[in-house]
């Protein structure tokens, strides 16, 4: 088979040295991929945001089989276009992806169909939303509607500032047309917890729980980030309340977006927090989570393009669908500067011994030689029986891999340690 992954971070690394172990499997393509998962695959320059090319790439190369990894093409309808050729895929149609395009359309989903979340008002009208901030609780939360690249969620710890971040967002457009409606929600507290699923509309698999870590400095200190490591599984997440979740969250979302003619095919990502009051939906990905992917797709056992294409055709009640009882660690080595500003084109040393278990997010190949491209560059991901093993496995091939200007956190699994001794 000949297979298409759209993206090129460090999650669809994993989804693709997941998808190579198949014996079915003779190519995969990369649109864009990069530097480093040209070592998996191959890579052809074409953005992940430019359907009409990867369309005709994907026709006049054959393509068996596709998966639409990041938000945004899944948002723009990639599947759709895909799926009109007569290429089936993994991943919604951009009338389910909706779920995480649209903050405003999934607060809205959940109040309609009693999931719980945190409460929470939604405006098109600066005025009305400040004149609504000044007698609203504090700490709140204000979310821009559309995507923004995992920034446009921000926590005001004082009335100022969840003012300024609604000037921010409505009148300054900081992200565009994202901000033109906004959401502004009750402060949770509580550990969060990432669910992946598979779904195939009428079935919901949850994969194995997993804990990221967004702040870009240690003690959960510093910027929020596309996420600096994770864990799986994740210990707060028990066996009462994944049974808990299935039954008030996972399977009324299922149903709720049936019910509104947008049936969901895919990886549902469930961002969760565990409050005094039960489980509550943070937000909703149409799709693999990037750190998460990292950890949970290595403890999968069984086989990834199966199941996935059990999910695209209906049949994932059937399906086996197996992870490992172990722990992975997956330790992310960023530029210095990251999440603002950095440098790139730094030579990277990634030893032949460990390559198997690091995923490239940002590199490109010049000369032969692997170059950092990006903020997050790789991530270094260990499995083992203990969650402390798998730690201090994943920071020693860290220790492995040089470039210049390195930075990573050196706390990753260290809240979920201390978690599963309490
Ligand atoms: P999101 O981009 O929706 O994942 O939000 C980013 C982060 O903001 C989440 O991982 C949470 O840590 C935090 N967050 C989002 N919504 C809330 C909320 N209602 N209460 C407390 N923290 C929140
Ligand atoms: N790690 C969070 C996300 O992928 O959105």
């Amino acid at each position: 088979m000949k297979l298409l992954v759209v993206g090129g971070g460090g999650r669809e690394h994993a989804i693709i040295k997941k998808l190579k172990e198949n014996k079915n499997v003779e190519e995969i393509f990369a649109l864009p991929g990069n530097g480093g998962i040209a070592m998996d695959a191959v890579c052809v320059n074409i953005s992940a945001t430019n359907i009409p090319e990867i369309v005709e790439f994907a026709v006049n190369n054959n393509i068996d089989y596709a998966v639409v990894a990041p938000d945004d093409p899944l948002v723009l309808g990639c599947v759709d276009a895909l799926e009109e050729k007569g290429i089936p895929c993994f991943g919604p149609k951009a009338n389910a992806a909706i779920i995480e395009g649209s903050k405003v359309f999934s607060k809205n989903l959940m109040k309609k169909y009693g999931i719980p979340t945190a409460q929470y008002e939604v405006f098109s009208d600066m005025k009305k939303a400040l004149d609504y901030l000044e007698t609203a609780p504090i700490p709140t939360v204000i979310k821009a509607d559309g995507l923004a690249l995992g920034k446009g969620v921000i926590i005001a710890m004082t009335r100022e500032e969840a003012k300024q971040a609604v000037i921010e967002m409505m009148q300054d457009k900081k992200f565009g047309k994202s901000g033109d409606n906004i959401v502004i929600e009750e402060f949770l507290t509580g550990p969060e917890v990432s669910v992946l699923s598979f779904t195939d509309g009428k079935t919901v698999v949850p994969m194995i729980s997993s804990m990221d870590h967004k702040r870009a400095g240690n003690n959960d200190t510093g910027l929020n980030t596309g996420g600096m490591g994770t864990v799986a599984p994740n210990p707060y997440y028990t066996k009462e309340i994944a049974d808990e979740c299935m039954k008030k969250i996972f399977l009324p979302t299922v149903n709720a977006m049936n019910a509104e003619g947008r049936t969901f095919k895919g990886c549902l990502y469930f961002g969760l927090m565990l409050t005094e009051k039960g489980p509550k939906v943070i937000e909703y990905n149409c799709r693999f989570g990037d750190p998460e992917t990292q950890v949970v797709l290595p403890l999968l056992e069984s086989d990834l393009l199966t199941v996935m294409q059990a999910t695209t055709n209906g049949t994932l009640a059937e399906c086996d669908v197996t992870f490992s009882e172990k722990n992975a660690c997956c330790v992310i080595m960023a530029s210095k500067g990251y999440p603002e500003s950095y440098d790139k084109g730094f030579e990277m040393i990634i030893p032949q011994s460990i390559s198997d278990n690091v995923y490239v997010a940002g590199a490109k190949i010049e000369n032969g030689k692997l170059l950092t491209n990006g903020g997050r560059v790789l991530g270094a991901t260990a499995i083992a029986d203990t969650l402390q093993d798998a730690i201090d496995s994943a920071y020693s091939m860290v220790e492995e891999i040089t470039f210049e200007n390195a930075y990573y956190r050196n706390d990753i699994g260290a809240k979920a340690l201390k978690a599963g001794k309490e």
